[in-house]
């Protein structure tokens, strides 16, 4: 396990993470279908709290998870404790940077669900990322991931506000709404989104911020092919929907060539 001393990103969005996204579920079967044809183990990076990750243990496949948070991984261990003690084995936490790590094993498929990539914040550290999971696949082997569209009407903006209510969290009763500010730095292509959550029972209020770095879809398949792999397949959705700008989602299959 490599460990990383200083504090990451979303260590502070830990405690949050699943009152806004445990329920996200669009993209499990997606994910699962690649599993099933593309077998285990499977690398998953930027694994968070395991919310795909237990999916695919629960379905019988064995997952290696990396993130460099350790409070995310901390609650993706709580999460894996509530699967039947025969399936917990099949998923192995590492506590890893996606730009720089190394494991013994070489996969047949690795996915990076929900948008994680975009975490990488320069073309030198999608570059170094793209190499280390390109360095633990099997020649063929498939590398799947998604990410956001940037869409013009919202990167027409500079700065833009968001909110969501304690009714649309889950549970309900958490007692937490999160206010959303989001600056855009469009020479940097860089989203800067910071949460602030307001506990009501408390009556206090934690931030956490996070940076994504938007991506064009030729953008996206110019740095697959630099760094060794051949686009697939480019989807516009969870059902294999062609791609399509308007959808908002992109979701990239490519081989290591
Ligand atoms: C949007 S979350 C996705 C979590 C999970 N895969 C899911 O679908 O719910 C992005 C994850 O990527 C992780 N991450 C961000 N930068 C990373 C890096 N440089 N190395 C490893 N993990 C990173 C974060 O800690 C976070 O858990």
């Amino acid at each position: 396990m490599n460990s990383q001393h200083h504090q990451a990103p979303y260590d502070k969005f830990a405690k949050f993470y699943d009152l806004e996204y445990s329920h996200k579920d669009n993209d499990l079967d997606f994910y699962l279908a690649l599993a099933r044809a593309f077998g285990s183990p499977i690398l998953e990076i930027g694994v968070g709290t395991a919310r795909v990750a237990s999916r695919l243990a629960a379905a019988g496949f064995s997952v290696v998870g990396i993130d460099n948070s350790a409070l995310m991984l901390k609650s993706a261990t709580q999460q894996l404790s509530h699967l039947k003690e025969m399936l917990i084995g099949h998923v192995q936490l590492v506590h890893a940077d996606m730009r720089n790590f190394t494991l013994e094993t070489i996969f047949p498929l690795c996915i990076i669900p929900f948008r994680a990539f975009l975490h990488n914040l320069t073309m030198d550290e999608q570059l170094e990322t793209l190499t280390q999971i390109h360095r633990h696949l099997e020649p063929g082997g498939i590398l799947a991931f998604d990410l956001f569209v940037p869409l013009y009407q919202v990167i027409s903006a500079s700065e833009w506000h968001d909110k969501i209510g304690e009714e649309e969290l889950h549970p309900e009763n958490s007692g937490v709404s999160i206010d959303i500010k989001i600056k855009h730095r469009p020479e940097q292509q860089i989203l800067r989104v910071t949460n602030s959550y307001f506990n009501r029972q408390d009556g206090k209020t934690r931030s956490a911020t996070m940076n994504y770095r938007y991506i064009f879809r030729y953008e996206m398949e110019a740095l697959l092919r630099l760094s060794g792999f051949q686009t697939i397949e480019v989807y516009g959705g969870f059902e294999k929907q062609r791609y399509n700008y308007h959808s908002g989602i992109m979701i990239f299959i490519a081989k290591r060539a």
